[in-house]
């Protein structure tokens, strides 16, 4: 039976992965913070106990997605230093988090059988879409996203000797209110149906409608099933499924 760690497996895309993931029996939830690079390296020892030392699929979701700073442009903060608070706080759990959760697991993945790490990307981090679409919004999580395609990036030259397929997806604009834990306010509203609205115009044939969840997820897990090193360093749109 392969092994898969989901980090950010508490709500949304990540719960629904686990979800899909545990008709195979075994789940073991353990709890870290991405920022803590001490916890992960304790929740990938308890991992490495449990599957005898390998790992075969890490899939990092974790991302910092609150409602307040998603939808801020570069001038909508109070003052510097609430801009300043964003971006780093972002930075922290969008980037580095990712880089301190793969090396964590990256003892592990280096004897897994399958050596795949997904990293979850977004169009927000995609430059030509924000530019084509002129996206202001999602100033520090797109700034963040787009830094985190650069770190797979460096993950994916780094391993690809050894036999890694490390890529980004984006899953697209994914219904997770269920878990959601804020929704965005009217002006948060207003600025989605706007962004959504321009990018339909760009790309006439974009469904602005949220996917549904679970045919979301089932499309990651076919394109994580499927990927193999002629992937590795890919930034993949996810294939995005009708049933
Ligand atoms: N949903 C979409 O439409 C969409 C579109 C494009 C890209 N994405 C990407 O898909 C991924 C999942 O998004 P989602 O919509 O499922 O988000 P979500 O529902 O907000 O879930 C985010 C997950 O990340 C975890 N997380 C946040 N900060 C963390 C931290 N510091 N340490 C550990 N875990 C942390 C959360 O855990 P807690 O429960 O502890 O907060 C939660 O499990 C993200 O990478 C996002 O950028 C989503």
């Amino acid at each position: 039976m392969s092994s898969y760690a989901i980090i950010g497996g508490s709500r949304g895309i990540g719960l629904e992965l686990v979800r899909q993931l545990s008709g195979r029996k075994n789940v073991h939830v353990l709890q870290a913070d991405v920022i803590d690079h001490h916890a992960l390296k304790v929740a990938a020892d308890k991992v490495s106990e449990l599957t005898g030392g390998t790992l075969d699929v890490l899939i990092h979701s974790a991302a910092r997605m609150d409602h307040t700073s998603l939808y801020r442009r570069l001038t909508d903060y109070a003052d510097d230093n609430q801009l300043d608070a964003d971006f780093t706080e972002a930075f922290r759990v969008n980037v580095l988090g990712i880089v301190h959760s793969i090396n964590a697991f990256l003892p592990l993945l280096r004897k897994g059988g399958f050596k795949k790490i997904l990293v979850m990307s977004s169009g927000a981090g995609d430059r030509e879409l924000a530019w084509k679409a002129r996206v202001a919004t999602s100033a520090a999580y797109g700034t963040t996203k787009a830094a985190a395609n650069m770190v797979m990036t460096k993950y994916a030259v780094l391993l690809e000797s050894e036999g890694f397929t490390v890529f980004a997806l984006s899953p697209g604009y994914v219904d997770t209110t269920d878990t959601a834990v804020d929704q965005p306010d009217e002006a948060g509203k207003a600025a989605l149906d706007e962004m959504l609205e321009n990018i339909r115009k760009v790309y006439p044939g974009y469904d602005p409608a949220p996917a549904p969840l679970s045919l979301a997820v089932k499309s990651i897990l076919m394109a994580v099933q499927q990927a193999d090193p002629s992937q590795n360093g890919q930034y993949l749109p996810a294939p995005r499924l009708t049933s």
